[in-house]
């Protein structure tokens, strides 16, 4: 990673979260796992959560029913009115508790097992292929014409592969994609103030509604369609259930994945000699990608939860209706569960990692994130032996999110 200065002073016992936690947030885990692996923090843009740290507590924390996620049931008062954004897009698995989450994630979880998820490879490879033929196309005709010839490797490669993939799933038009990027980054974005996250949140309610409304009209052999089909076959989904369904899928499959294949080849590119062992050894591909999860974990933290009662964490009593954070990222860079946890290693026995999470929110797409990003990998580095960074990397920035940590450009030289 891309950290090297020691951060500025806590204080733990509120912690004010700098603007420099986007760029350079391992800085703050490591001190908190030491100092107060269980502490209220103050995000960067005001909210207060409790953020857990260590590696035991986290996998612990993941898995516990103390920590609720239905908020819209259980914190907001009776007279509450939902709009669109609050009481549609948001009634998905991530915001469910048993019976509805358990009764949800049965209805999608066929569509991603590993042996479905298997059957998606030569797809996976052929969008792979052409998406590196374009780019490579492209870099050449630059360098014909005299210009700069680098690519920013997310803008050609590392998010067209995921979302595409996922809109093929779905049955949700490719061409979209630019829109559901900058839809998604509004969402995501903890700079984006409130009109922004909540103009993009209406908007994508819109565009699912009329998508449901086409596919009713037109089923086809694609997940939109199987899922009204269950809607529409009994009551196992209501309508909002089902366009808050289609939205988590779109985002939670392609943010992510992007930033895995992004981040990771950055990884790389920092610790040639482990690129190098990659290079030559193509088996290592599946441990690598999971080694680059834990190293690079594309989200820094798991969604939110929280308590109703008080709870105690790793020998801390959270208080009854407090928003809590259980730090992914924190986790796998603890030297407690992995040794030398600082060095990229991609022969590394990195199992046991949570960046996919813990428990019943398990991720559903990480047999998908995981074929995707070793084929990814894979491709980048048998096509483009002498692939190298266009810039230096102490001027790359990262995404003002707090929850997904991912680059804002990857700028490349093919060759
Ligand atoms: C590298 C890529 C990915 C990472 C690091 C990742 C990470 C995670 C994590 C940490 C959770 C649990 C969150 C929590 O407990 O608060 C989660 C849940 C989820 N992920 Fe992923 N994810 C990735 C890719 C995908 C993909 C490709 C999909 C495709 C559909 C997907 C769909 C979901 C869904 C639906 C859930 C909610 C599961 C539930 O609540 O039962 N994810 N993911």
């Amino acid at each position: 990673m891309t950290e090297s200065s020691p951060p500025p002073p806590l204080q733990l016992d509120t912690v004010q979260l700098g603007d420099d936690y986007y760029q350079r947030p391992l800085a703050y885990f490591a001190r908190m796992r030491e100092e107060g692996p269980v502490t209220l923090v103050t995000m960067p843009w005001g909210a207060r959560a409790w953020l857990v740290t260590r590696y035991a507590d986290v996998r612990a924390a993941l898995a516990d029913p103390r920590l609720y996620k239905d908020w819209a049931g259980k914190l907001t008062p009776p007279d509450w009115v939902p709009d669109e954004v609050t009481g549609y897009l948001n009634m998905h698995l991530l915001n469910a508790d048993p019976p509805d989450h358990t009764r949800l994630r049965k209805l999608v979880s066929k569509g991603f097992t590993a042996r479905r998820v298997a059957g998606l490879r030569p797809r996976v490879e052929a969008i792979t292929r052409s998406l590196l033929d374009e780019t490579e196309a492209r870099a050449a005709v630059l360098k014909e014409t005299g210009g700069e010839d680098t690519v920013d490797l997310i803008e050609a490669f590392a998010f067209p592969l995921p979302v595409t993939v996922i809109c093929e799933l779905l049955g949700v038009p490719a061409e979209d994609r630019e829109q559901f990027r900058a839809w998604s980054n509004a969402i995501v974005a903890d700079n984006a103030g409130p009109g922004a996250f909540r103009a993009a949140g209406t908007a994508m309610f819109h565009y699912f509604t009329n998508l449901v409304a086409a596919k009713r009209a037109h089923p086809a052999d694609d997940m939109v369609s199987a899922l009204i089909e269950a809607r529409d076959s009994g009551d196992s989904l209501n309508e909002r259930e089902l366009i808050a369904m289609l939205f988590l899928l779109l985002v939670a499959g392609h943010e992510t994945t992007t930033n895995l294949i992004a981040s990771g080849t950055l990884a790389l590119l920092l610790n040639p000699a482990e690129m190098a062992r990659l290079r030559a050894d193509a088996s290592l591909l599946p441990g690598a990608v999971e080694e680059l999860l834990r190293y690079v974990n594309p989200l820094n933290h798991a969604t939110d939860r929280f308590t109703l009662e008080p709870v105690e964490i790793g020998g801390v009593t959270i208080p009854a209706r407090e928003w809590v954070l259980c730090v992914t990222t924190s986790a796998n860079m603890d030297p407690d569960r992995f040794p030398d946890a600082g060095r990229l290693d991609v022969s590394r026995d990195a199992g046991g990692h949570v960046a996919f999470g813990h428990g019943i929110h398990f991720c559903l797409g990480a047999p998908l994130a995981c074929l995707e990003a070793e084929i990814a990998f894979g491709a980048l580095l048998s096509r483009f032996p002498s692939l190298s960074l266009a810039a230096d990397p102490a001027t790359l920035r990262w995404r003002e999110s707090s929850l997904i940590h991912g680059l804002e450009t990857l700028p490349v030289r093919l060759a």
